[in-house]
């Protein structure tokens, strides 16, 4: 299985002092188990670095709320732009953040107290306050406009057609007035959008997956370079798809800076910022809709509950770790690409691995066996993928890759707030089709039990 990491390369290739990825702050690299990080005089920006007005939609989300912190501690100025959707489907679905997150406002509060730093947060509908977002965005005059303010899970928006609807609705509205309000505030902002490594496909392509755009010969032999094609496998991720239309229609129409990226699966919970009072602590989510893979497995793993494996642990995905989204957040910012230019492409991924090789990882750490069940998905039982990630890393980006030491930190979170698991929450709760709704039938929810049960109670 090939590896997507790119040290050496980063290393050996010259960059100005001002794009190169520079940690200067409290968030240097991590030993992950043992965040020991107080702020310290030197953190922030160097002389060389250009500090930002960055406006972050869906701020206070998994992936927005340690983006938002990492990008404040090093010197930005942010604003968070969020209407709690995320928060408001965890009581839809009866589920909750493993970790008890706190109320933005007191999660700003508690950073302000403890970097002296001032986040603003407005509770904003992207999808639906059109006249709210101008307004924010004309008052805030961002240097960089942050996208994470969609309904991001596959499963989720495979439930009913109700969720179906939701997540087009939600995010292809709010990415169509996205543009539209940066065209009304008459403001050059950058934006940049968290796109997904789904676009493409998750089947066997044969070869390298490049960087947004793939070398054709059209008939005729006429050679061009275009979108790769979109292959979807779920609504969610079709919206991204649409998403990438849209961004390619307003750069054309309009000149709009954008920069699009294709994001693997985030693993990992907290950020050096994060851990820093429990009142900052990020959204762990282990329920069968909201999950992601290697977490789930993770949580199961330290509750003693057999792995979820789906069918036969044969697809291939990319992994990125949480630290990593927010640096490569930053990169992106201070790398836009010039007016006219077309729309910028990273694939914001460290490594591809196979699903049951993770298994396979955290089974061996944690004595817990992989249950290999029915896979409610309709996608490939096995694929291969192969993933350039050269962009970030000749921008100076050394990731952190999948390595049982780096587990700890997850394990350690999950075992400090067992007790607020539901098991119930843990197996599959939406399928793709009706074939894989009956495949799965089989599948009882109440069946699952956590290893020590005493020692599960609050
Ligand atoms: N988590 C991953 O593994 C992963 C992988 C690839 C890509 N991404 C992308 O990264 C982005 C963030 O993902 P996440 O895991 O942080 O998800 P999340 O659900 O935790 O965060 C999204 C945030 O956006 C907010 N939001 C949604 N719709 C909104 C709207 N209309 N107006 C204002 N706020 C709105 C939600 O309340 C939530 O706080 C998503 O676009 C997702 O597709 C995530």
């Amino acid at each position: 299985m090939m590896k997507t990491t790119c040290t050496i390369l980063a290393m050996a290739i010259w960059m100005p002092a001002s794009l190169a990825f520079s940690p200067t702050s409290l968030t240097s690299r991590l030993p992950l188990s043992s965040f020991d990080f107080s702020l310290n005089a030197e953190n922030g920006l160097n002389g060389l670095e250009e500090k930002k007005r960055v406006m972050v939609l869906g701020g206070d989300g998994f992936c927005g709320w340690p983006t938002s912190l990492y990008l404040s501690d090093r010197g930005h100025d942010v604003m968070i732009v969020d209407n709690l959707s995320r928060r408001k489907i965890d009581l839809d679905l009866g589920c909750d953040s493993l970790t008890p997150i706190a109320s933005p406002e007191t999660r700003v509060q508690a950073w302000k107290e403890v970097s002296g730093k001032e986040i603003q947060f407005h509770n904003v509908d992207v999808a639906k306050e059109y006249d709210l977002l101008v307004q924010l965005i004309k008052d805030f005059q961002p240097d960089s406009i942050v996208h994470f303010a969609e309904q991001r899970a596959a499963p989720y928006s495979m439930k009913t057609s109700k969720t179906k609807r939701y997540t087009v609705d939600n995010n292809v509205s709010g990415s169509n007035n996205l543009c539209c309000a940066v065209i009304d505030a008459e403001i050059d902002a950058h934006i940049v959008h968290l796109g997904t490594m789904g676009v493409y496909g998750y089947g066997t392509s044969g070869g390298e997956i490049p960087e947004g755009y793939i070398d054709v010969i059209l008939p005729g032999g006429r050679e061009s370079n275009i979108l790769h094609p979109a292959y979807p496998g779920s609504v969610y991720h079709a919206t991204k798809c649409l998403d990438a239309l849209l961004w390619q229609f307003y750069q054309k129409n309009d000149q709009l800076r954008i920069t699009d990226l294709h994001q693997g699966i985030v693993w990992g919970t907290n950020t050096p910022q994060t851990v820093l009072d429990e009142r900052l602590v990020n959204r762990f989510d282990y329920d069968g809709d909201y999950g992601t893979v290697l977490n789930r497995f993770l949580m199961q793993g330290a509750m003693g509950v057999p792995l979820t494996v789906y069918g036969t642990g044969g697809q291939t995905r990319g992994f990125i770790h949480i630290s990593d989204t927010a640096r490569c957040i930053e990169i992106a910012i201070n790398n836009p690409p010039a007016k006219g230019d077309r729309v910028e492409i990273f694939n914001q991924i460290a490594e591809t691995r196979r699903v049951r090789d993770i298994a396979e990882m955290v089974a061996k750490l944690t004595g817990v066996e992989a249950n290999f069940i029915p896979n409610p998905r309709q996608e490939a039982a096995e694929n291969e993928l192969d993933v350039s990630n050269r962009k970030f890393c000749n921008l100076g980006l050394d990731p952190i890759t999948l390595d049982t030491g780096l587990f700890d930190e997850v394990t350690e979170i999950v075992k400090k707030y067992k007790h607020r698991c539901d098991p119930k929450k843990i197996l599959p709760a939406s399928f793709w089709n009706k074939k894989r709704a009956e495949e799965c039938a089989t599948l009882d929810p109440n069946s699952i039990e956590l290893k020590d049960k005493e020692a599960v109670e609050p």
